[in-house]
């Protein structure tokens, strides 16, 4: 038997009392009390997460403002939140509540709010001492996402001077920083030498074996998902009760382990091939970002008797959620992540070998209640060669854009010297002001626009924000505002995997292209949009045409977030424009006046050449309306990339060079090592004379192309 439906059992509440850190509760509370910045560590899985904040709760500190908890990683941010409002028994929203982007569940009545960590960085651009917050709990630090990275150093800059601290506040901020086990004394020197709360864990012997199964060469994900629904099952039908945790990359390689698991389980014959004939059955669930929130509280639950649960996750039940009963693990050795990828210029993310300290972090998962076993699908030469010793930092490895125009809009203008915990290549950073300068967010002398200030009030990638921003001074907001929100929630497209299923969906997907008229992948994005809202049955419109009406759900309520910061932002001075073509000449202008640095040029067949100096060769990716319509096509300008053997580009559309000329030599005229002066002092008009290309002084004094910004 197996099983995947949904089941009742109350979880229990009051083990909360058997959680390592209960002990340690009046001793928190007190240490939160008597300084500034704290450092709580310990095992993942002892209560740092969701007790500290009712213990602070319980020791008064919300009538002085919220006590406000990060995460790296939205869904931890809003299970746990509905885990600690079962028990502070409240429903969720009131007292405890949480807020990721686009999606705020809280209330004037919330007090313990978790959020991610962008979040924060949002409020604190809009109120800089957090004067709302008692507490602000940095938690997962060891995670070292880009943001917690960044929030530590504004914080550390914020308490670390008296005044702008005291400023807006009637009580001091207390700051608390968790991390698992990693670099807290690091994380203390860094905070001016502040006390480490160290929380004694206990962990249970974990043994881990290897398999040659995966080598240095083996990075097909089809290899390594069929190998681990191997291993699953062999654990399943040969040891004793427990329950298996499967780490994998993403959502795609997850539901389709989970789909050969389910039909292989099916077959299993209980009375022959499991060995322990107290399992009955096996229960599959799996655990990603974008999947629905009572589907994800379900990984919590015990099984029922007589049933083995096996999770399948991506690295978030690595240490960001502790799931109780793992006695298993199986690791696929890899991880999807967020790199910048300098052949191409752009952040791509990929497929890559986890590391050895987060290796044995996975592992460790298997050791909570009792000793437990890794089942590692990989070889020990592919932990030797291709398993760098620690995960690198996010701040040294995607880019900089978004949390630099952040800082600037923060008054921090000397983006290269801000304490970072981890400094930055300062190529990364000088990267981030070119495109910044590019997208005319900052101007020659590094300082924030006009246009910046507003760019920086919308939660999407600076080159959205630009062409929605163009379009809304040409009055055409509403062509980009749901593009802009259907690229911000996960892939709308539904693609089965059975073949016939697929041809179908193919076809559906490739029909409504050509409805759209002008057929590229934005307007193809704009038109689903357009047609799932004036369908007068929406979910059943999606269903029939192969759409993620989940998806299409969220999409909608992205649109009329950004509608509304857009009205707030329109009330102010907000710059207006005019313009006479027809109406896909003009959505397509305004996607260039974004896009302009993703834009590549047919050089033969299939294949095209990227214009930002990287030149790399690309092609169309085969879910594009575009793809093998190459022959006809010239100019065209991308969304993002995929790099596989080959480099994909994705969400495409055609334009004419006429629309991207003025704009081009934008990406050739900023010198990034002058730049660089420009982060760290106010330069005069001379020294930013002699950098300027001739180019640039040419199109300034005949006024082309100067945008209404
Ligand atoms: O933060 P830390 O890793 O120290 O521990 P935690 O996340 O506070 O987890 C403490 C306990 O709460 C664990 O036994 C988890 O399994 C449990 N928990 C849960 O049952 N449901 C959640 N949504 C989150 C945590
Ligand atoms: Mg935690």
């Amino acid at each position: 038997m197996s099983k995947r439906t949904k089941w009742d059992t109350k979880g229990d509440l009051d083990e909360s009392k058997n959680l390592p850190i209960y002990q340690h509760k009046a001793t928190l509370q007190q240490a939160v009390k008597d300084n500034s910045f704290l450092v709580v560590t310990g095992e993942t899985g002892s209560g740092k997460t969701t007790q500290l904040p009712q213990y602070l709760h319980q020791a008064g500190f919300w009538s002085n403002g919220k006590i406000g908890i990060t995460q790296p990683r939205r869904v931890a941010a809003i299970t746990v939140a509905q885990r600690v409002s079962q028990e502070m028994h409240c429903s969720l929203g009131r007292e405890v509540g949480y807020q990721v982007r686009f999606d705020d569940c809280t209330t004037q009545d919330t007090v313990v709010k978790y959020m991610t960590d962008g979040c924060l960085l949002r409020e604190i651009l809009a109120d800089p001492v957090l004067s709302q917050y008692s507490v602000v709990i940095l938690d997962e630090a060891h995670e070292r996402s880009l943001n917690t990275d960044i929030l530590l150093g504004l914080l550390k800059q914020t308490l670390s001077s008296p005044d702008k601290a005291s400023k807006g506040r009637s009580v001091p901020l207390k700051v608390v920083v968790m991390s698992a086990t990693l670099e807290t004394d690091k994380l203390s020197v860094f905070l001016g030498g502040c006390p480490v709360f160290t929380i004694p864990g206990r962990t249970f012997p974990v043994t881990s074996k290897f398999s040659c199964a995966i080598g240095p060469k083996d990075t097909e994900s089809s290899v390594y998902i069929k190998e681990v629904v191997k291993v699953a099952l062999d654990v399943h039908t040969s040891e004793m009760a427990g329950d298996i945790l499967v780490f994998l990359t993403g959502q795609s390689e997850i539901e389709k382990a989970c789909d050969m698991l389910y039909e292989k389980a099916e077959s299993i014959d209980y009375r022959y091939d499991v060995q322990d004939h107290k399992v009955e059955g096996l229960l599959i669930l799996p655990l990603y970002g974008s999947m629905p929130t009572d589907q994800q509280k379900q990984i919590f639950q015990p099984p029922p008797p007589g049933i083995r649960k096996c999770v399948v996750a991506t690295n978030i039940a690595a240490t960001s959620l502790t799931i109780n009963g793992i006695k298993y693990i199986v690791d696929s050795g890899f991880v999807k992540q967020l790199n910048h990828n300098s052949r191409v210029g752009m952040d791509i993310l990929e497929v890559v070998p986890i590391s050895k300290s987060e290796a044995l972090q996975r592992a460790g998962r298997a050791g909570r209640t009792s000793a437990g076993k890794c089942f590692r699908i990989y070889s020990p030469a592919f932990w030797e060669k291709c398993m760098p010793e620690y995960t690198v930092p996010e701040i040294q490895r995607t880019s900089l854009t978004a949390v630099i125009l952040t800082l600037k809009c923060l008054g921090v203008h000397d983006v290269i010297r801000f304490p970072y915990l981890d400094r930055p290549e300062e190529r990364f950073i000088l990267e981030a002001l070119k495109q910044l300068y590019q997208c005319d967010a900052i101007d020659r002398r590094g300082k924030v626009t006009r246009l910046g200030e507003l760019m920086v009030e919308f939660p999407l990638p600076p080159g959205l924000t630009r062409a929605l921003l163009q379009a809304a001074s040409l009055g055409c907001e509403d062509l980009l505002l749901p593009v802009a929100a259907m690229l911000s929630v996960e892939n709308i497209f539904i693609r089965p995997g059975h073949p016939e299923k697929q041809k179908e969906a193919d076809k559906k997907h490739r029909q409504l292209g050509v409805q759209a008229g002008s057929c590229n992948d934005f307007t193809m994005l704009l038109s689903v949009f357009e047609k799932c809202k004036a369908s007068d049955a929406p979910s059943a419109w999606c269903k029939d045409n192969y759409i993620h009406w989940r998806a299409l759900k969220s999409a909608f309520s992205v649109e009329t977030q950004l509608r509304e910061i857009l009205l707030r932002l329109q009330k102010r001075d907000f710059p207006m424009e005019k313009f006479d073509g027809n109406k896909s000449e003009l959505f397509r202008r305004c996607l260039c006046t974004g896009y302009f640095t993703n834009v590549a040029r047919r050089s033969v067949g299939k294949v095209f050449c990227t214009m930002d100096g990287h030149g790399s060769m690309v092609h169309i990716h085969p879910s594009s309306t575009l793809f093998d319509q190459e022959a006809q096509l010239d100019w065209v300008i991308f969304h993002d990339l995929l790099v596989t053997s080959r480099i994909y580009i994705r969400t495409v559309c055609p334009i004419r060079y006429d629309w991207v000329k003025d704009l081009l030599p934008k990406l050739h005229e900023v010198d990034v090592y002058e730049l660089s002066s420009v982060a760290r002092e106010e330069v005069t008009d001379e020294e930013v004379a002699k950098w300027m290309t001739k180019e640039t002084a040419k199109r300034q004094t005949e006024g082309s192309a100067e945008a209404v910004f």
